[in-house]
């Protein structure tokens, strides 16, 4: 794997746009974690501002206004509480790795850093996201980041992509944290 050199202004971008690494309690996937961030920041043309501002998903129209950190700290906090209430009723029968799971949730849309482009003030699917959409570019980014491959399948597995794989029980729980709080905003029941 080649050497891959990643500025500290963009590790510092990282770890403020998500504090919830900090609830990664082993220090090398914490690390691992900050910077696969920081290393799709540094290669995106989104900013940390355009993170805070632009709408979650392309899918649901232009007035659709959760931004894109919104939902993905929300889908990182749903995840969190999900594997602790399976910890706590299902103990040895079903365990979440904590460590796996959060990380894997906070690394599911970076790809997304590289699959988008910036077009008159918009966010557009690019043509390098139209060959690789972001499941395939975040397992791109972080094993550039060394990511072990627990937290890998996450990514890789998260999307529609993953109903092709059998999934770990953390990609389970991030895959439904993900689309729980994406279905209902694209397609739900009026009455
Ligand atoms: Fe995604």
């Amino acid at each position: 794997m080649s050497h891959i050199e990643i500025k500290e202004e963009f590790i510092l971008k990282a770890r403020a746009l998500w504090p919830e690494l900090e609830w990664i309690k082993n220090a090398e996937l914490r690390e691992q974690t900050t910077n696969t961030w920081a290393l799709a920041l540094q290669k995106s043309v989104l900013t940390p501002n355009d993170l805070n501002t632009i709408p979650f998903t392309l899918l649901c129209g232009p007035d659709l206004k959760v931004t894109f950190m919104d939902h993905k700290r929300a889908v990182v906090h749903i995840a969190k509480d999900c594997g602790e209430q399976m910890n706590k009723f299902f103990k040895n029968d079903l365990p979440v790795n904590m460590d796996v799971l959060l990380a894997g949730a906070i690394l599911a849309d970076v790809g997304k850093l590289l699959e988008y482009e910036m077009k008159e003030g918009k966010s557009v699917q690019g043509s390098y996201g139209k060959y690789l959409r972001h499941p395939f570019s975040g397992v791109s980014l972080a094993e550039m980041c060394h990511v072990p491959p627990a937290v890998c399948h996450i990514i890789a597995t998260h999307a529609g992509e993953g109903d092709m794989v059998k999934r770990s029980t953390e990609a389970f729980v991030v895959h439904h944290a993900d689309f729980m709080t994406f279905e209902p905003f694209k397609d739900r029941l009026k009455v």
